[in-house]
């Protein structure tokens, strides 16, 4: 088994200060892309993506991140190679981490990301399980430092599913030095343990009000993951009242800014006109999924 080597499970994988490095780094590579300027520490090396679920911005911008720092890219997914076929991933991660430089995998559940990087030689990135998904959060606190200047201190109004995505932003919370309102129905709370990991940052409401109150970033999410199509219909009916709409938004600050790590639902977690209004910054914090994760590649495969 692999010791030493760093991953990126979750965000509690590196230290809050190196957090904050990578967001002004990736504020800087930003600008450096923008400016066309040329910048290849990973030139010959290889990051091998695995995807066992759907993916735009994940996919594209690790993909393209690569390429703008010199590397290349390999598309895996369990189908096309024999993790569909039942090898193990224990042979697999062996297998896959002797000839590349790096790992991403978007998968279910999140123990199979950490079987692989317990057995992986090279950093492994989780582009998203079910319980978390960490490279979002790297974007979001970009776009939150790009647009308030400062994240320390800020409130944000979590409104809809307790899911992957609020997980890491109860995390962030913490490591960041934010305060987390998440408003959710009852019985769609985010796991206990990170509840109690990250008490003294995150409050929990029942009612979206409560949570957006004076808050400067109100953000939401799909009410149904990858993998819960089933429950579409349930979900529907039990999130009524938790879409992110303009009378919403009128509650929090006046500039506080509306994020969405898409893809977004017009009509259920939030509505066309906040979605597409002044305060939404969702292309920005997708765009930004490329310069943070270039900044987080760097730092993992230099
Ligand atoms: N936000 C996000 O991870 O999008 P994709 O599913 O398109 O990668
Ligand atoms: N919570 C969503 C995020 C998609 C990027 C999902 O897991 O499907």
């Amino acid at each position: 088994m692999a010791m030493n080597t760093q991953h990126f499970l979750t965000l509690d994988d590196l230290p809050a200060n190196t957090l904050k490095t990578l967001i002004d780094r990736a504020i800087e590579l930003k600008t450096m892309t923008r400016q066309g300027q040329i910048y290849e520490p990973l030139k010959n090396k290889s990051l091998a993506m695995i995807f066992s679920k759907s993916s735009t911005r994940t996919r594209v911008s690790f993909e393209v991140g690569m390429r703008q720092l010199g590397g290349g890219t390999l598309n895996l997914s369990p189908n096309d190679t024999q993790i569909g076929r039942g090898e193990p991933l224990e042979d697999t991660a062996r297998v896959i981490s002797s000839m590349v430089d790096g790992v991403m995998i978007r998968t279910d559940e999140h123990a199979k990301v950490e079987t692989f990087a317990q057995y992986s030689s090279v950093p492994v990135i989780n582009g998203l399980t079910d319980d978390f998904h960490p490279c979002q959060l790297l974007a979001d606190m970009q776009t939150l430092q790009e647009t308030r200047g400062d994240i320390n201190g800020a409130t944000v109004a979590w409104v809809g599913d307790g899911n992957n995505v609020c997980h890491s932003f109860m995390n962030a919370a913490r490591l960041f030095g934010f305060k987390l309102h998440i408003a959710t129905p009852k019985g769609y709370e985010p796991d206990t343990a990170l509840v109690t990991q990250n008490e003294g940052y995150i409050a929990l409401v029942d009612n979206p009000n409560d949570a957006v109150a004076n808050a400067d970033v109100v953000v939401t999410d799909t009410w149904a993951s990858m993998g819960q199509e089933s429950e579409k219909q349930e979900r529907l009916t039990d999130f009524d009242g938790f879409c992110v709409d303009a009378a919403l938004m009128k509650k929090a600050d006046k500039d506080a800014i509306f994020m969405h790590c898409l893809p977004a639902y017009r009509g259920m977690e939030v509505t066309g006109e906040v979605i597409e209004g002044p305060q939404s910054v969702v292309f920005q914090e997708a765009e930004n999924r490329l310069h943070a994760q270039k900044a987080l590649l760097e730092h993992l495969l230099t």
